[in-house]
């Protein structure tokens, strides 16, 4: 096992333990290997203490995927998350005791003293295809909405491009608060560390319940709140398909970016990105769309 992939594993093991996850199944030859890796080096494999009390003989239960490209945390993907399965109504309950949950974390809303609203997610709990950002602004702190500012409804209009609105979506954010700006000033600022460390709970659980059969992490800070990476190089990570929970998961600018930078060939790699992600669920694709921001 190399160090990277221990590392990505004791990662893997850390977000299905703030999944609220209590035990996994390891099979016997992952189990032999732990076992002959502490053996070998004098500093023990630093795994939580829900992958030791894996019952070994169980071990043909875990399913391996096929490994994901383009992002060294791709190997999360190794281990597949026990689908939670839920039907409709039963998602919406989930989500709803979430927010609540959230809404009543005194500590968690004690970070955000300026914070107006808490701003869950919107869309539906059966989607199939949900994307991420990184928190709130201003205008979606004052309204309770993710994506609701300028950004936002540049985001809305590249979902309606793909054919969809956004309640056929479903949108959410890493910070479930709008990171605190002194009073006053004008603009928004990234998540610290700690305001993403503290929130990824919450995000994970809510992908955990939806299930969509894709994720697209808007940004760079999306992909760094989600993979734990320190710098998460979106220039080149985006287009490629990584795994996310064993999910799909598609990298790919923040609708900010492109406010920024609105040249057509930078609209266009995000298109490219959508028109993975329309593939990926099978959703038609006609002449026009694919020939979208295509210079002349
Ligand atoms: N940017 C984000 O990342 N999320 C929002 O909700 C709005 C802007």
């Amino acid at each position: 096992m190399n160090q990277q992939f221990e590392n990505t594993t004791i990662d893997y093991l850390q977000t299905l333990k703030d999944l609220g996850v209590q035990k996994v199944e390891v099979s016997a030859e992952t189990m032999q290997t732990l076992k002959t890796r502490n053996q070998q080096v004098s500093r023990p494999v630093k795994a939580p203490a829900e992958a030791v009390s894996a019952n070994a003989d169980d071990a043909s239960k875990i399913p391996v995927s096929r490994p994901a490209v383009g992002m060294p945390h791709a190997e999360m993907g190794l281990f597949e998350e026990k689908s939670l399965n839920l039907g409709s109504a039963e998602k919406a309950a989930e989500l709803e005791k979430l927010a609540a949950e959230i809404n009543a974390n005194r500590e968690y809303r004690a970070m955000f003293k300026y914070a107006k609203n808490m701003v869950f997610g919107v869309g539906t709990p059966d989607a199939q295809i949900m994307f991420i950002g990184e928190a709130p602004g201003a205008d979606e702190d004052a309204q309770g909405e993710p994506f609701v500012g300028r950004a936002g409804q540049l985001l809305t209009k590249m979902i309606q491009a793909m054919g969809l609105q956004r309640a056929n979506v479903y949108i959410g954010n890493i910070l479930k608060y709008r990171p605190d700006m002194p009073p006053g000033s004008y603009g928004n600022r990234k998540p610290t560390l700690e305001e993403i460390t503290i929130s990824r709970p919450y995000i994970c659980r809510q992908v955990r319940v939806i299930q969509p059969k894709v994720l697209v992490a808007l940004g760079n800070t999306a992909v760094e709140g989600l993979f734990k990476t320190g710098h998460a190089a979106i220039t080149q990570r985006r287009g490629r398909w990584t795994e996310f929970l064993g999910i799909p998961l598609m990298p790919t600018y923040h609708p900010a970016y492109l406010l920024r930078n609105q040249s057509n060939s930078e609209k266009r790699k995000v298109w490219e990105d959508l028109l993975q992600v329309m593939e990926r669920v099978g959703l038609p694709i006609s002449e026009k769309q694919r020939r979208y921001f295509l210079m002349k």
